[in-house]
């Protein structure tokens, strides 16, 4: 289906799938290399293991795999998907890494880019491939949360070493018809003003070129991360949106199935739910295995519950990204999913 459409359109979401390296890094490793140990992460983050990309894989085979078992739960044929939305700050390409994923699952008749927003990434995009569908633009998406930060990690710096890991999902989300729609509503939110406690910033490197011109060398410094003012960032403005979100679509905390929330410490979801009063058995994590990975966790999240039976068809969830850009996002949207 192409073309603008004003009619409108529902959004179904019904296929999950997810994707992560073999090696797994536990706390008690990560402290052979910085001061650290496994008491204070696991007690500060809730992190006990993260996965790294190691030498026979990469970002790109991590994002295909995820969108390749999406793509095999929602029963579509490669050739009928439109459009595929890459989440990532860290392609293997600057120039973009969805195109790869695109000719890889043979999705030929897919238009394919990559978005970039850290750790809200995924839900910008989820958000973005939305309105194509709502629009009437096209019917089917894959959208993909991938990132490797291990390879733009400090590894002498315990303060941000211990949080992430790598990893990759993805989500495959279909046009329906208006009264079917699954996807309830959104909000998005970005301030580049406090950007700097948070970044993985260009290294200004110039060198000469000719006569008096010179060139910059490109290349990228570590992550640089002001810890403490990202958590008070996260448990202030999170709750705030979504509160903005519940009363704008008239929906109750109580009636959520779920709270799907970017898996970056185990005390910043505590917060969130808390201030809602939703209890822990409705709070998504498995930040003990996976680590913080980025535009990946919401989707690794949804890809497990899903498959291990706790979403099911029908339930009402919440999410929320947030992270460097600063950026945050807030997505309500009940699973359509085959199990
Ligand atoms: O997608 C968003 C990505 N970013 C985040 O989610 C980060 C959000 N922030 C956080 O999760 C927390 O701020 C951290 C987990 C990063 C830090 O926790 P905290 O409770 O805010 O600790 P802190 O920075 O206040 O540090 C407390 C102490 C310090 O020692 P002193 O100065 O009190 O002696 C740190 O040097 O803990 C020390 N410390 C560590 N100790 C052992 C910091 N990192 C470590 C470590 N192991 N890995």
């Amino acid at each position: 289906m192409t073309g603008y459409s004003k009619t409108g359109f529902g959004v179904s979401l019904i296929g999950s799938g997810s994707a992560t390296p073999a090696q797994k890094v536990t706390n008690d490793q990560l402290a052979l290399l910085v001061e650290t140990n496994d008491e204070w992460v696991t007690s500060r983050t809730g992190i006990r293991q993260r996965r790294i990309i190691g030498p026979d894989e990469s970002i790109a085979e991590l994002s295909f795999k995820a969108a390749h078992s999406a793509l095999k739960m929602a029963n579509w044929e490669p050739e009928s998907v439109d459009l595929i939305l890459l989440a990532t700050s860290t392609p293997d390409d600057l120039f973009g890494m969805a195109p790869k994923v695109q000719s890889k699952l043979g999705a030929k008749h897919a238009v394919a880019f990559d978005l970039t927003a850290a750790c809200s990434g995924f839900l910008f995009a989820l958000v973005t491939a939305s309105q194509y569908l709502q629009n009437g633009s096209y019917k089917r998406a894959l959208i993909i949360g991938s990132d490797q930060l291990s390879g733009w990690m400090d590894w002498t710096d315990r303060r941000s070493c211990v949080l992430f890991g790598d990893g990759a999902g993805a989500l495959a989300i279909e046009a329906t018809s208006k009264e079917k729609e699954s996807f309830i509503g959104f909000e998005l939110r970005s301030d580049g003003s406090r950007g700097d406690c948070l970044n993985l910033s260009e290294k200004r490197n110039f060198v000469p070129l000719i006569d008096s011109f010179q060139t910059q060398k490109g290349g990228f410094n570590t992550i640089q991360m002001n810890g403490q003012e990202v958590y008070k960032f996260a448990v202030r403005e999170v709750p705030s949106l979504l509160q903005n979100v519940f009363d704008k679509y008239a929906i109750s905390p109580d009636s959520l199935d779920w709270l799907l929330l970017h898996q970056a410490n185990q005390r910043i979801l505590n917060a969130v739910a808390n201030r809602f009063s939703i209890p822990p058995e409705k709070v998504l994590s498995n930040l003990a295995c996976y680590g913080n990975t980025s535009a990946a966790t919401i989707p690794i999240m949804l890809d497990e519950a899903v498959r291990d039976g706790r979403i099911k068809a029908g339930h009402l969830i919440a999410t929320s990204g947030f992270g460097a850009g600063l950026s945050w996002g807030v997505a309500l949207f009940r699973w359509n999913g085959p199990f």
